[in-house]
């Protein structure tokens, strides 16, 4: 196995605990040996477990010494809840690690020089660029700007309406779309709604099939209008309600800081047109996830609401990262130009 193939399957094994690991990172480990024969893997482990170097070098045993470690993210040189990474790896005799991304925490970070003084060939900045758009991207952006990491995720008709002229949504996609929605929230730490769409809708907000670990359920509610039988107050997740005594009315980027504060490093928008312009306008909009589903309603409001934009000049543009089939319907993925968009 080449280092490159190394690298894309470290990204496959960190991608299968994205949701799983905040406030840690989601980091994916592959362990060659001296004829770069794969001997070990693993991927972070929920918090308190072990690091995805740790679970690497245990499947792999003895068979480690000499080999090539490669890992999406620097191994992480301090003690928190668990050892240093770089400690044992040393420790396993490794002779070569290969890294994609640095880590950019003052606590964590600086990992590649212990390991370099400790006699390791480092090798950095393999498919970096892959790889930090891939399953890290949320904790990255995290580390880098202090806030979580915001998909807003949408269903629309052909002619853009996210709700018929009765306010009713269900359902403008196709069932594998919507299992589709399942998956992203399985690899998010939160779903945020706003109050109008628990009021409309009533969603439970959960992932199922349950694969053992929920996001929390954020409702922005200023006045606290959450019904107390409403789905989102279950016992199948957490629930977080905002209300304006917890942050200031309105106040986004203060919810975010409340989530962030919580661990939450990834959120998943989920409605509806007002929240959605609210998040967009306040440029805290990451990444957009479209589904269009082929039907028209002719009435009914827009996906987002107004966006103060009065002339095409204004239009605000992202670029488009992915389009792919789903079911009936087309999802669309697009990013802002530039951060903060
Ligand atoms: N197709 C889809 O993808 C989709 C998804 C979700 C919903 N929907 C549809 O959308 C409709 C509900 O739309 P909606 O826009 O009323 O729901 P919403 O965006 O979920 O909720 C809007 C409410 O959120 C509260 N809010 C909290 N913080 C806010 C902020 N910073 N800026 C603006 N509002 C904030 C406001 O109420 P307070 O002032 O009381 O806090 C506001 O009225 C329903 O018909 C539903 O079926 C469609």
């Amino acid at each position: 196995m080449d280092l490159e193939q190394a690298m894309r399957r470290a990204v496959e094994l960190s991608r299968a605990v994205l949701g799983t690991t905040s406030p840690n990172p989601p980091v994916g480990a592959v362990l060659l040996d001296r004829e770069g024969e794969p001997v070990g893997e693993g991927a972070t482990q929920p918090v308190g477990g072990p690091h995805a170097e740790i679970v690497a070098l245990q499947q792999a045993g003895v068979r480690a010494y000499g080999g090539t470690a490669v890992v999406t993210l620097e191994p992480c040189r301090h003690t928190g809840r668990t050892g240093p990474c770089t400690g044992a790896l040393v420790a396993a005799g490794i002779s070569r690690v290969v890294v994609a991304c640095a880590d950019p925490t003052a606590e964590a970070g600086g990992g590649v020089d212990v390991l370099r003084a400790a006699g390791l060939d480092v090798e950095t900045g393999v498919l970096p660029d892959e790889v930090a758009a891939g399953p890290l991207a949320g904790w990255l952006h995290a580390q880098r700007t202090g806030r979580p990491y915001v998909t807003w995720k949408y269903a629309a008709t052909l002619d853009g309406r996210s709700a018929a002229a009765d306010r009713t949504s269900r359902w403008i996609t196709s069932e594998p779309a919507r299992a589709d929605v399942h998956r992203l929230r399985g690899e998010v730490d939160a779903v945020v709604v706003g109050i109008g769409t628990v009021l409309a809708d009533d969603p439970q907000l959960t992932v199922r099939p349950d694969p053992g670990h929920q996001p929390l359920r954020v409702v922005l509610d200023s006045d606290g209008r959450t019904p107390v039988g409403a789905r989102v107050r279950d016992s199948a997740a957490e629930t977080l309600i905002l209300t304006a005594a917890d942050v200031p009315r309105h106040d986004l980027a203060a919810a975010l800081d409340v989530l962030h504060r919580r661990g939450v490093v990834s959120i998943l928008l989920e409605g509806g047109p007002v929240l959605a312009a609210a998040f967009v306008q306040a440029g805290l909009v990451d990444r957009i996830v479209g589904y269009v589903a082929p039907a028209l309603l002719g009435a009914g409001p827009a996906a987002v609401g107004d966006l103060g934009v009065g002339t095409i000049g204004g239009a605000l543009r992202f670029v488009l990262e992915d389009v792919q089939r789903v079911g009936d319907d087309i999802r669309l993925t697009a990013r802002p130009e530039k951060e903060g968009n």
